[in-house]
């Protein structure tokens, strides 16, 4: 598994986040443990001290004439203040009962000095009391002991006993069984975390190994389709929805670029043909001329055909090249603001010579009010000449044409129309194709090459313009140029 691969950086991903959850959660789980076994631990030590006041209590009640136990009531109520284990009978059998034995009980006046405390309340233990319960204390606190050999949970209470005499009742329980449990749950949580993060770490890759199967199904099939197997489509697979989009987005690219290929194909092989003709008339003449010795009016002639075929051969290669230039560099634009009424008054100039020297009218329609657009002016006039060089060529003697301005939202309109051969239904779209010459009305005995349209749309294009057509076979044609004013 490759480090930069989805499949990695989604199991990592996953992995990463159900490893925190799981870290909250346990942490959570184990401080309410922790909460819950304290509580109880404390709820005890209280039960217990407040047990071991009451049998001291108990004692109050006894005659003073017992002198078993006068001896502890003075000592608790600090007549004797000499601090000592006491060996009393009832007292122990009274404590047995209890069943303290792991508990450490000390029991103190306000004056800090033991007066009854366990025996296993040694010097180390009284440390670590001391240290934790400052004397002025005087209510009910728990804490926690801590040293190298001990680790206790302690309650201090002070209580009244006699009258108005307040001792102090101290009790430290060890808390190896809590720690015991609690190490326990941590181990347990560690394990568990440790196993689900394999389990699912696991399981993950294998799941995202079944999702991103197809995509590697898809590359496959992709990397065997080459230019020459464009036909080749990616089977419709049973996969997820996401999938289905990238294999049909895949299809429809495909497509367009075996579309695209047909194209050029298409494309070079009218240009092998344009090409090819007035060669094949040069070679024809030439081959003709020097099969015999010929006058010079013959060889003048041959010369002169093929003079005319190559400069005809010359003026497609100068379009092509126009062409390719216009569609891949619009650097060779250069913009600039364009009276829109002086440029197209210059273009009807033009337009009158070629329609009178076809015995065609020619008219000129624009408004009043002076509109300008930003254009490249040589590649207009080239745009319109074009349009206009085929109403002259498309339309018989006697007929007209016009050359039109309407501004609509913005958009300056020019129309060019002739009253000339028009053009089939059929063809409308065609006829912006290069190299694409219509058969109707004996267009193709006129000369051209089929590019004067593609050119003019191209153009157009990068004008942010467009070029349409309308037209009724028999009775003429009008080209719209639609450009944006400026
Ligand atoms: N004004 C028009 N009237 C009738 N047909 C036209 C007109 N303009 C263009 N066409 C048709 O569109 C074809 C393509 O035009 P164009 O690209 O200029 O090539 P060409 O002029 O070299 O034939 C023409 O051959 C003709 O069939
Ligand atoms: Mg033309």
């Amino acid at each position: 598994m490759k480090l930069n691969s989805i499949r990695f950086k989604a199991s990592i991903l996953y992995t990463s986040i159900l490893c925190i959850i799981l870290v909250l959660f346990s942490g959570v789980l184990f401080s309410i443990t922790r909460h819950i076994l304290y509580r109880d631990v404390d709820e005890e030590l209280q039960i217990k001290a407040a047990e071991i006041v009451n049998i001291l209590k108990s004692y109050e009640k006894l005659k003073q004439t017992e002198s078993r136990h006068q001896h502890l009531i003075n000592k608790l109520l600090g007549v004797e203040d000499r601090a000592r284990l006491i060996i009393d009978d009832l007292w122990r059998s009274d404590m047995q009962a209890l069943n303290l034995k792991s508990d450490y009980i000390n029991i103190l006046n306000v004056r800090g000095q033991p007066i009854i405390k366990s025996q296993n309340f040694n010097e180390e233990i009284t440390a670590l009391f001391r240290n934790k319960f400052p004397l002025s204390l005087n209510y009910a606190v728990f804490k926690n002991l801590k040293n190298s050999k001990y680790r206790l949970r302690a309650i201090n209470m002070p209580f009244s006993f006699g009258n108005q005499h307040l001792l102090v009742i101290q009790i430290g329980t060890p808390l190896d069984s809590v720690i015991r449990i609690l190490n326990k749950l941590m181990y347990f949580i560690g394990a568990g975390i440790l196993f689900i993060l394999g389990l699912t770490s696991f399981l993950g890759s294998f799941f995202a190994r079944r999702i991103l199967k197809p995509v590697l199904n898809v590359t496959n099939i992709v990397d065997d389709i080459s230019h020459t197997d464009l036909n080749l489509r990616i089977p419709e697979m049973e996969v997820d929805e996401e999938m289905k989009h990238l294999i049909s987005s895949c299809n429809a690219m495909i497509e367009r670029l075996e579309k695209s290929f047909e194209h050029v194909n298409e494309f070079s092989s009218h240009v092998a043909h344009e090409l090819k003709t007035p060669l094949a008339i040069i070679r024809g003449e030439v081959e003709l001329a020097l099969s015999e010795t010929r006058d010079v009016d013959e060889y003048q002639r041959v010369l002169n055909v093929s003079l005319e075929e190559i400069d005809r051969l010359i003026r497609i290669i100068k379009d092509l090249l126009l062409l390719a230039r216009l569609d891949y560099n619009p650097d060779v634009f250069q913009f600039e603001n364009i009276n829109l009424k002086a440029f197209l008054e210059e273009i009807h100039e033009y337009s009158s010579i070629l329609a009178e020297q076809k015995g065609l009218a020619s008219e000129l329609k624009i408004p009043e009010s002076a509109h300008y657009i930003d254009g490249d002016k040589i590649h207009l006039r080239r745009l319109f000449l074009n349009l206009i060089n085929n109403a002259v060529k498309f339309t018989p003697t006697g007929g007209k044409i016009s050359i039109t301005l309407a501004i609509k939202e913005n958009r300056a309109e020019i129309v060019v129309s002739d009253t000339g051969a028009g053009i089939f239904r059929e063809d409308l779209e065609a006829i912006f194709d290069k190299f694409f010459r219509s058969h109707s009305h004996g267009h193709k005995a006129e000369p051209g090459s089929g590019l004067g349209l593609s050119i003019a749309r191209s153009i157009a294009r990068a004008h942010k313009g467009q070029i349409t057509v309308q037209s009724r076979p028999g009775q003429g044609s009008a080209f719209t140029v639609s450009l944006p004013v400026a």
